[in-house]
């Protein structure tokens, strides 16, 4: 079995920078829905969510880029066109979205596939003794676990 540059084994570098743009895919359409979110929102609750989700796309929007360099550092190309994200994503993408609860859940939805997928690319990395997408992976779980929980004390879940 071949070892690139960082000596990783080329093929499940290959695999894991597959799995990686399927991500970032699902990150871009994630992000667009709650840019979406943040300009569209009406009701009571419009200054606090507004704020909320506008935290929100800026979290999405740096873990973007790390993905993305991952991808680099591991010797491949990130997905950068809208026609592949719209292909690859599992995530839908949401329109005219006004109610925030509705928004609140679509997040909550949205975030159980980002972490599932990035379970898989966390077992994925650690078999290819990838460190530095473990590292990645592992703090984007954490950090999202705890989100769900806080989104959902909000809605009363
Ligand atoms: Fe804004």
């Amino acid at each position: 079995m071949g070892k690139n540059f960082i000596g990783l084994d080329t093929e499940k570098t290959e695999q894991l920078a597959n799995a990686l743009n399927d991500l970032l895919s699902n990150y871009q359409i994630f992000y667009m829905n709650v840019r979406g979110y943040h300009w569209n929102i009406k009701g009571d609750n419009f200054f606090e969510l507004h704020v909320k989700f506008e935290e929100l796309y800026n979290d999405l929007l740096l873990k973007i880029d790390e993905i993305a360099e991952r991808v680099l550092t591991l010797g491949h190309r990130p997905s950068h066109a809208y026609s592949t994200y719209i292909e690859k994503s599992e995530v839908p993408e949401r329109k005219d979205v006004s109610d925030g609860k509705v928004a609140m859940e679509n997040i909550v939805e949205s975030f159980a596939k980002l972490i599932r997928k990035q379970r898989e690319l966390l077992s994925l990395a650690g078999d290819a003794d990838d460190e530095g997408t473990v590292a990645l992976m592992s703090d984007y779980i954490s950090q999202q676990e705890k989100t769900v929980w806080m989104y959902r004390s909000y809605l009363g879940q």
